[in-house]
């Protein structure tokens, strides 16, 4: 077996490994919960802007959100196929890990959306998001976690358009529609610049992701990319506001400030006490209950 020592050097240098290797048990540990974190994200995904394939408000609208939705199912199943290379867990396991409430989700699905200017929001914002932390990781240092992210941040790249074309609509729309999309900028804000996770000295595995190098940027590296090449000008471009007095570009430090984050609030909603995590959850639940039949006839359960 690949000692820790060597392969931590290995990844360091920029290297990459395959499944075909023996690797160690605390490389295959680590790479199972960042995939498998991914993978749920992904699937629990679908969910907010499932509720708006109905309701979309045009023909064009339903079948580009439902052709979206069906692509992030579709990226969940790629990372469940990717975590099952490493040996650890099958995908049911996986499955059932996340209806249990065993294996995480990202935060940001716990929020309600409440309007089609969230859906749209979701679309261009958090997805925009996912394309930053996305795209530093088709260097990880899993060849076919990396691989799958390729395929996966070029179908987001399309995500982010379907969603601007529609805040651009509602941005220079009436009145209404500006009042509707401005509402929920205000309300995503804060979970959007969360996407990124804890603050670097918050979070206990990240040393860890760093040294097997399945990691590349931290999450105050990536939210500072994010406000400056994405966030802050896309909302300036739509002359949306930034719910945040605080926020201001500093030029000696060459960073963002913005206001301080409620992190307890993070803690709790990613403990599983947001606004609709329990309905997330019975989503899932239900879908994998209702399907049972299609995936025991497809062989796959
Ligand atoms: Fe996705
Ligand atoms: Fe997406």
């Amino acid at each position: 077996m690949t000692s820790n020592e060597t392969l931590k050097e290995r990844v360091q240098n920029g290297e990459q490994v395959e499944p075909s290797e023996d690797l160690p048990e605390e490389y295959k540990r680590a790479a199972q919960r960042m995939i498998q974190f991914h993978a749920n994200s992904e699937i629990v995904g679908t969910l907010p802007e499932k509720q708006w394939i109905k309701k979309a408000p045009s023909l064009q609208r339903k079948r580009a959100i439902s052709a979206k939705v069906q692509d992030e199912a579709g990226h969940a199943q790629v990372l469940y196929r990717t975590a099952e290379t490493l040996g650890l867990k099958d995908r049911e396991e996986m499955l059932n890990d996340l209806i249990n409430g065993d294996s995480k989700y990202v935060t940001v699905f716990n929020y309600p959306t409440k309007t089609w200017a969230d859906a749209a929001y979701i679309a261009m914002f958090i997805d925009g998001a996912a394309m930053f932390r996305q795209g530093s990781l088709t260097a990880s240092s899993y060849a076919p976690y990396a691989r799958g992210l390729r395929k996966i941040c070029y179908e987001e790249s399309f995500h982010v358009k379907h969603g601007e074309d529609i805040v651009r609509s509602l941005a220079t729309g009436s009145k209404k529609e500006q009042q509707l999309m401005q509402d929920a900028i205000d309300r995503w804000y804060e979970p959007t610049l969360q996407f990124f996770g804890p603050r670097d000295h918050m979070s206990d595995h990240t040393d860890e992701l760093f040294e097997w190098g399945l990691k590349l940027k931290s999450n105050d590296e990536l939210r500072q990319e994010y406000l400056e090449n994405f966030y802050v000008p896309k909302l300036e471009k739509y002359g949306l506001e930034v719910p945040d007095d605080k926020l201001s570009y500093d030029e000696d430090a060459e960073r963002w400030n913005y206001k301080e984050l409620d992190w307890d609030r993070f803690l709790e909603v990613s403990r599983g006490n947001g606004p609709v995590n329990d309905e997330r959850l019975t989503d899932r639940r239900e879908a994998l209950e209702n399907n049972d039949w299609v995936r025991r006839a497809a062989g796959v359960a």
